[in-house]
């Protein structure tokens, strides 16, 4: 017999011991609804059974512990997963594989080309290490708060937003805020936005707006706040532009992207899932869809993800929602959305879109044919209380208006000074 007829016919063995073992467990689905507390039984079977399906040896199959593969080999049903676990990622976390998979499947990747190595060892060395530091949430508490804004695009952050940002935690002083992505900009870094000589911000300039109107001040009114910078698709430019050390770098102070950014002193964590192992472009959008943070509360239920987006289209909050399918948020098309949807197994959950920290005119100046208002950008940011005890979420908008801003009874009103640089912006 050839290796390759070997295989298969292993396989073969393999897929009908699955089926066998699958026809016999078929009773579960409905035992487990009759009686809830076998889940607990079942839920540690399922795991071991994932990771055995996720072990058969490399010559066989390679590792994978995907839906497809399971649904061939697993001894339980697909829809008794989703009955119990809701998501299949969550299904890959429980029996403690997810992480390995992703690590594993771009380490497969990483012989390809000496760049990617070179990438992923300054990640490693300056990026990774912040990635979930500065960890101060108390889950203790009755109820967690969290100011979130997204988009800010650094030299085209609406400076009026701005000090409505930095207002609102002043005086809330919320238990986390959230950079939800695209604190900076870095045009000159794009591959799609080149207008060389045009920006009115060098790459360091950028840095030390995000330094010192972003950080320095949300640290200062609000010195005990969980601070998260998620990386963005615009922020991520940065670092794989300074892995490649290229000479456009000379301005910089360092060429660390946490010492540039002094996360340390702002005592500010990164959520950087992504292990920078890419080699395509279509890799690095895949990693950072990989790059979102879910609070857990301390019995382990999901409450509520950030997530800086990755899917498009008029309806991206619901595709992120189902992705998901905890409450949570993203960012990234700059549109205010609020939207609810549910499973059975999930109960129904609310998403918000948030609108962007930019000036959506400034921001869409380059890329965006015809009138901005058409794709309904707006500004603003979002405020969500949690309570820990039942999970209950309540989202309240913060907008900001070319005129006024509202966040409940309090209403703000734009300055002369920040028309005038709006106004600057614009004619860029
Ligand atoms: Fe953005
Ligand atoms: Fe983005």
């Amino acid at each position: 017999m050839s290796k390759k007829a070997a295989v298969e016919d292993k396989l073969g063995q393999l897929m009908a011991e699955a089926k066998a073992e699958r026809v016999k467990n078929k009773s579960l689905l409905g035992d487990i609804r009759e009686d809830p507390g076998l889940a607990e039984d079942v839920k540690g079977l399922m795991e071991t059974d994932l990771r055995r399906v996720y072990n058969i040896p490399h010559k066989l199959l390679g590792q994978c512990a995907g839906r497809d593969r399971y649904r061939q080999l697993g001894n339980y049903s697909t829809s008794l997963v989703d009955f119990i676990y809701g998501m299949w990622a969550e299904f890959q976390r429980q029996a403690g594989i997810y992480d390995t998979l992703h690590t594993k499947t771009v380490k497969r990747n990483i012989a390809k080309t000496a760049r990617a190595q070179d990438l992923a060892r300054y990640a490693d060395q300056h990026i990774r290490p912040w990635d979930g530091a500065y960890d101060r949430l108390n889950k203790k508490k009755k109820k967690l708060s969290f100011l979130t804004g997204s988009d800010f695009h650094s030299h085209y952050c609406n400076p009026f937003a701005l000090r409505v940002f930095q207002d609102v935690n002043k005086s809330e002083k919320p238990d986390g805020i959230r950079l939800n992505g695209d604190v900076v900009d870095f045009p000159s870094l794009s591959t799609h936005r080149q207008f060389p000589g045009h920006f009115p911000m060098t790459i360091q300039d950028e840095i030390n707006w995000a330094k010192h109107k972003l950080f320095a001040p949300l640290r200062k009114n609000n010195p005990k706040s969980d601070i998260k910078f998620l990386v963005g698709n615009h922020d991520v430019r940065l670092v794989t532009a300074m892995a490649d050390k290229g000479p456009m770098f000379a301005s910089l102070d360092n060429l660390n992207f946490a010492e540039n950014f002094e996360l340390d002193r702002f005592k500010i964590g990164l959520v950087c899932r992504t292990n920078f192992l890419f080699l395509t472009s279509a890799q690095r959008e895949r990693d950072i869809a990989q790059n979102w943070e879910t609070l857990f509360s301390e019995d382990g239920r999901m409450l509520f993800t950030w997530v800086h987006g990755f899917l498009c289209g008029k309806d991206a909050p619901a595709k992120h929602a189902r992705r998901f399918m905890t409450n949570g948020t993203n960012g990234h098309l700059h549109d205010r959305q609020e939207i609810s949807l549910g499973s059975y197994a999930t109960g129904v959950i609310d998403w918000y879109q948030t609108p962007c920290m930019a000036h959506p005119k400034a921001v869409a100046a380059g890329y965006i044919a015809g009138p901005v208002e058409f794709n309904a950008w707006s500004c603003g940011a979002l405020f969500t209380t949690i309570d820990m005890g039942t999970g209950h979420i309540h989202n309240e908008a913060i907008k900001v208006g070319e005129e006024i801003a509202t966040f409940r009874d309090r209403v703000w009103s734009i300055r002369d000074a920040e028309r005038d640089q709006i106004q600057q912006m614009l004619e860029i």
